[in-house]
Order: C-alpha cells, then sequence, then structure tokens
C-alpha cells in the first residue's frame, strides 16, 4: 500500500498536491462566497466574536501559528495561539465572544480535547480543524472544517500539516467575508493562488534532487539551526520538529529576529542552519533576514537558504540554494515546508531509522 514508495511518510509528502486540492474543493461558489458547510455558527455570531484562541499541539500548533499572521491581517480580530497542554491550567480568558479553533489531524488528541472541553465550560464558540471523520474533537465541537488529506500513517505529519495550513486561509477568508474586512478583490485573488498550489507543489516536488543531497552531505551532522520570520518562523520550527521526530538530531526553530538575543552564540564552523526567505515585497521583511544569514555566515554558519527561485539578493549568501516559486508572503509555508520535510525523510532514511514509526512517539497521543 505504499505505492512503490519506502516509506507512507514519503508517500505522504508526494501526495500533498492532491490533499490540498481536496481540501480546497467545493469551498468557492461562482459567485465569489467562500463555503464552509460544516461551520454551524451562525455570521450574525461570527460577526460578534472579539477575539480568537487557536489550541494545538506539535505540527498542529505550527500551522496554528501561521494561521494567526493570516487571521489578524486579514480579520483584525485579535488571535492568540496556545499550545493545548498549557492551555486549561492557567485559567485562560474565553467566553461567548471567543472563537477557539481546535487544529488536530487525528482528532483524539487529548490535550487539544481537554482544551475544548474547558473551552466549552466558559461558553466559547468551537470550530475544529480536523482530519478525521466523526473523531472525538469535532464531535464536540460547534463546527468542523475538515482536512481532506485522506489517512495519515506516517507518524510525522506532512500532507496533515499543508491541510491544516489550507483550513487556517480558509477560514481566515471566511471571517473576512462574513465581515467584511478584505477590500475589492482581495478574497478572489487570495482563492486564485491557494487554487494555483497543487500545481505548484506538484512541479516542486519533481525537483528536489538537491535536498536529498544535502540529507546525504549532512547525516553525519549533531545539529541543525532553522531560522524563519513572520510565517516563514513556523516553518522553522516545523522543520526542525521533523528533523528530531525522525533523524534524532538536535535541531532548533528560531524567530531570526532573535539571533541577537541568544542563539547566535551556537554558531560555530560548519554548522548547517537553514533560512526561510519570505518574498520580496514592499516591507523590509525580506532584507531583514538577508541581514540576518550575513549575521550567521559572517561567524562560519553553512547556510541553506530557502528562497524565492531567482533572488539574487540573497543568493551571495547562500551556501546552497533551494528556489521556492513566486507567492503571496503568507502562502508561503505551504511551499517552504516542503524541502524540509523531504530533507528529514531523506537524513532518516540514511540514518537507517523507522521513518514510520520513530522512537517514542505514537501517532496519535490520547492521554495527557
Ligand atoms: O493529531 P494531532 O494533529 O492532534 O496531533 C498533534 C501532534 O501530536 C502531532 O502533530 C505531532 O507533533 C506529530 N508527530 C508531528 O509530526
Amino acid at each position: 500500500e505504499k505505492a512503490g514508495y519506502d516509506w507512507f511518510m514519503r508517500k505522504e509528502i508526494y501526495e500533498q498536491p492532491e490533499a490540498v486540492a481536496n481540501t480546497l474543493l467545493g469551498r468557492y461558489d461562482v459567485d465569489g462566497a467562500l463555503r464552509l458547510d460544516q461551520m454551524s455558527i451562525a455570521a450574525s455570531e461570527l460577526k460578534r466574536i472579539d477575539k480568537i484562541v487557536v489550541i494545538a499541539c506539535g505540527t498542529a500548533s505550527y500551522a496554528g501559528l501561521v494561521a494567526k499572521y493570516a487571521i489578524e491581517h486579514w480579520t483584525r480580530i485579535p488571535c492568540e495561539v496556545e499550545l493545548a497542554s498549557e492551555f486549561r491550567y492557567r485559567d485562560p480568558i474565553v467566553g461567548p465572544t471567543t472563537l477557539v479553533v481546535a487544529i488536530s489531524q487525528s482528532g483524539e488528541t487529548a490535550d487539544t480535547l481537554m482544551a475544548i472541553r474547558h473551552a466549552r465550560e466558559q461558553r466559547a464558540r468551537v470550530v475544529a480543524i480536523c482530519n478525521t471523520n466523526g473523531s472525538t474533537i469535532p464531535r464536540e465541537s460547534d463546527g468542523v472544517i475538515y482536512t481532506h488529506a485522506g489517512p495519515e500513517i506516517g507518524v510525522a505529519s506532512t500532507k496533515g500539516f499543508l491541510t491544516q495550513l489550507v483550513a487556517c486561509y480558509l477560514l481566515g477568508l471566511y471571517l473576512a467575508q462574513v465581515r467584511g474586512t478584505l477590500f475589492g478583490d482581495e478574497v478572489e485573488r487570495l482563492m486564485a493562488e491557494l487554487e494555483q498550489m497543487p500545481d505548484t507543489l506538484r512541479g516542486m516536488l519533481e525537483n528536489q534532487d538537491q535536498v536529498l543531497k544535502l540529507a546525504s552531505d549532512f547525516s553525519d551532522n549533531p545539529s541543525v539551526l532553522f531560522l524563519g520570520r513572520h510565517v516563514g518562523y513556523p516553518v522553522a520550527l516545523e522543520g526542525a520538529l521533523k528533523l528530531k521526530e525522525l533523524a534524532y538530531i538536535h535541531a532548533e526553530g528560531f524567530a531570526a529576529g532573535e539571533l541577537k538575543h541568544g542563539p547566535i552564540a551556537l554558531i560555530e564552523d560548519r554548522l548547517p542552519v537553514f533560512v526561510v526567505v519570505p518574498p520580496r515585497g514592499r516591507d523590509l521583511l525580506h532584507d531583514k533576514v538577508v541581514s540576518n544569514i550575513q549575521e550567521v555566515r559572517a561567524r562560519g554558519a553553512f547556510t541553506v537558504v530557502l528562497a524565492e527561485e531567482d533572488d539574487d539578493e540573497v543568493s551571495p549568501y547562500a551556501d546552497v540554494l533551494i528556489g521556492l516559486p513566486k507567492v503571496s508572503t503568507l502562502l508561503q509555508p505551504l511551499l517552504a515546508i516542503v524541502p524540509l520535510q523531504l530533507f528529514a525523510c531523506e537524513l532518516a532514511t540514511l540514518k537507517g531509522h523507522d521513518v514510520d514509526q520513530p522512537r517514542n512517539l505514537a501517532k496519535s497521543v490520547t492521554v495527557e
């Protein structure tokens, strides 16, 4: 059933274009209105929401971090993200005008389930983003957006993550539409870009030899760092998590702007540092990341840079440049994570590990 692949994980990485397409299917009417069939929370109520709290664990929490950037930008509703395991133990402020978004691939994660139970006791409205039909978390939520990734067998989440991102974007755009916070044809433009993603991903997946080769160069490295800013930051966290889980290598993701506040002390000669560079745009974001790359490189780091394929401002500072197709900044995580997934999968394979069932881990964590 691995369809010729060595691991379910690798198969699932290559299934991502289709998974993304399926998650988008039927969400967008010809008249330009977004439809979330099982949302079940009335528009009138969504208009009254004054705070969003995203709750999740692990990879799903990184999708949640991306959601925060997108949802706040598109809807201007304050949005926080919290690890489910922290949420209910700190007496969080939630109430009838809070929308809690619980993200869980399995729909059975105990920490997340307990957190939404707590939120509902405080009369918050809960919408689940989930990949498993009829699982506990969507059953105990007011509404659900199903990610149609198909079964994810590999313990490390891949297509689960990409489809969670898509569902978060859909939710953000839906809320923006309900509340009228995006102007002109912005929703249409972003939806068109999302609809283009499966093809873009397909193209990318055909061209990953460079990343596979990189894995063989790095297979003896004891530590790898990942840097990003804005939505590149959660991508860095997810890239690091994949490497920890699969290759058992010490890996850390940092917000690039934090370097000077500590992590730069870790940089030493030949330390591999992956950096996610945002698309070139009107803001300073791109240039800031380029200077962060210069800073680590000046201290001896070996830089693996993920940037727009024709980004010649960054290429002089990249020991290896992994080209990403051009997309809007907020959507870039959908593309930038793919080489990092493959890198971790390949490195773990070369080290002889069981990629689908890493040591000490379970696919769904049903105890707190
Ligand atoms: O099923 P869930 O999405 O609730 O699972 C959450 C985490 O346990 C999960 O994402 C975990 O971090 C994965 N092993 C990541 O690859």
